[in-house]
Parts: C-alpha cells; structure tokens; sequence
C-alpha cells in the first residue's frame, strides 16, 4: 500500500461549493474526496448537510429507486427527473448525473446532447459514463461542448453482461493493462475524474501514479483519492445481497419498516390518532354549526 500524506480532517466548508479545481486541489494536498450516490430531494439534502464533497445521480437509481433488475432498462427521462430533484436540494457539493446506457454510446452527437440536457433541464454540474473504447471519443466531444466529465472503469454495470456478470475486474495481467489504458485514455480526453469500480486495490495502486485527475474508488483499495458509495447500501435502505465493498453506516430500512409497523398498528388499535394531532372548533363555532345541522344536542 503506498504512503499518504497524513492530514487534519478539518469539517466541511459550509457554503463554499465544490469545484472541479477544488477537487483537484484534494488530490494535490492528499486530502479524501467523500462521495455519495443520491436520487431524490430528501437524500440530496441529507448528502448536502452531511457534508459530503460530489453527489453522483447514478444509474445505480434503476435498482435503488426504480425497482429494476440492472443498470441497463432506466432511461434518460427517468434520470433526469431524479437529477433535477437532487438539484432542488443540493448547494455545496458538485453534482454529476449519471448518463444512462443507449443515451450516449451512438455518436458524439448523441453523448453531447444527452450531457447538454443534464446540464440544462436538470442543473447537473458534471456529468459520468461508462468505459472506455468508444466511450472515450464520447467524453472528449462533451468536454469539447464545455462539460466536465467522470470517467468509469473496472466494474461498468451498463456491460456487466460482456464483463461476464457483477464480477471484479482487472485480476488478470492483460485485464488490469487494459483497464489502466481506458484510464488513461478517460484521463487524456479531459475527463476531471475518474471512478475505478471492484478492481483489485493492488493493480489500484500500481494505477494511480499513472493518473493526475481525482480517482475515486469503490471496491478498488484504500489508495483512490476519494470514495464512493450508494446511498441506499451504506444507510442499509436497500435490501438483498449487497456488494463485498459495501460497508453498512446505519440499518434504516430495519427502522422505517419497524416505523410503518407501528403505525399500522396503532391505527388498527385506534392508538392512533390522538388528542394532540388533531383539530379542534372554538365551543361556540361548534355549536353554531349544530344548529345550522340541526343537531339539538351537541355531542362531544
Ligand atoms: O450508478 C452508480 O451508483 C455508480 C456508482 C457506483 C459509481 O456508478
């Protein structure tokens, strides 16, 4: 494992919003990028006061929010009605949208306009795609329209299927070789970032001399300069098998189960509602509004 600087974690920087420079500058002072993946108002502004650096509107929402089986079937508007409500409650952090698969991959046109509505229609500051290949051309032409880019490598959900399934990559010499070109390749067509998904931490660090923008990793080792995760798998929101790189910061979904529980019974025991959370009519309103029902007998 290669050294890092030690440094003082100083609390976030209230109000003074994130930066591609001040992204870069972490990575200069050796300073951890914190990153987390949000899908709506509510978990933006959790991320916002939690103080976290970038929030990713990922395509992981398909399966986070949306309740489909992969990355692959969420479409654009579907993202950009998720990244816009994530807008709506972000301030400080950069926010990059995800572009979903089929939205970018058929021509530099294609990748352009599909990155122009992030920006324009749903306020994204950045936006990420997958792999390498072709989808370098893609992140130069969208850097060339003046739109920052987050590359993607290792692990790219939207191929897992020509990956051989939700597998770690770059185990073999040949595979980590062609994982470290993408990265390069992301790096050189202007990408201000990169994300390096479930590879092996040690290829990770043999890699990162070799990159001068931010790395940030998830299930690729200690040594990225930052560290992302899916809102959902580490407040435990989400159920089901969860990734080995996944470590669980809370268990929420086990309390707004046990929560919802309560309140179903409580209402089917007439617990609920009580005294306090209702309304009351000023004596007289009430018995006025008698009279005008008819009602001789006020009943209470
Ligand atoms: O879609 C997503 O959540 C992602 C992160 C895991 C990097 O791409």
């Amino acid at each position: 494992m290669s050294a890092r600087p030690k440094i003082a974690t100083a609390p976030p920087a209230k109000g003074k919003p994130v930066t591609l420079s001040s992204l870069a500058e972490k990575k200069a002072l050796g300073e951890p990028i914190a990153m987390v993946t949000a899908y709506d108002y509510p978990s933006a502004r959790v991320a916002e006061e939690a103080g976290v650096d970038v929030v990713l509107v990922g395509d992981s929402a398909a399966m986070t929010v949306l309740g489909y089986p992969s990355t692959v079937p969420v479409t654009l508007e579907e993202m950009l009605m998720l990244a816009a409500a994530v807008r709506r409650g972000l301030e400080r952090p950069l926010l990059v949208g995800d572009l979903p698969f089929g939205s970018y991959e058929v021509s530099d046109a294609q990748a352009v306009g599909t990155a122009q509505r992030f920006v324009k229609e749903a306020g994204c500051d950045a936006v990420k795609l997958e792999r390498g290949g072709s989808s370098v051309a893609r992140a130069r032409a969208i850097v060339a329209a003046g739109i920052p880019v987050m590359g993607h490598v290792g692990l790219t959900p939207q191929s897992a299927t020509a990956l051989g399934g939700y597998r770690s990559q770059g185990r073999t010499a040949e595979r980590a070789l062609e994982v470290a070109r993408d990265a390069v390749a992301l790096q050189e067509a202007g990408c201000f970032s990169i994300v390096f998904e479930a590879i092996p931490s040690d290829v990770t660090e043999l890699l990162m001399p070799r990159l001068e923008i931010p790395v940030i990793g998830i299930g690729a080792g200690p040594a990225t300069d930052g560290q992302v995760l899916v809102f959902h798998d580490l407040l435990g929101i989400h159920e089901g098998h969860a990734a080995r790189f996944v470590k669980r910061y809370a268990e929420v979904r086990e309390q707004m189960v046990a929560g919802v529980r309560a309140f179903a019974e409580e209402v089917r025991s007439r617990r609920y509602p009580e005294p306090a959370h209702g309304y009351t009519m000023a004596p007289d309103e009430r018995e006025r509004l008698c009279g005008l029902l008819g009602e001789t007998t006020p009943r209470r």
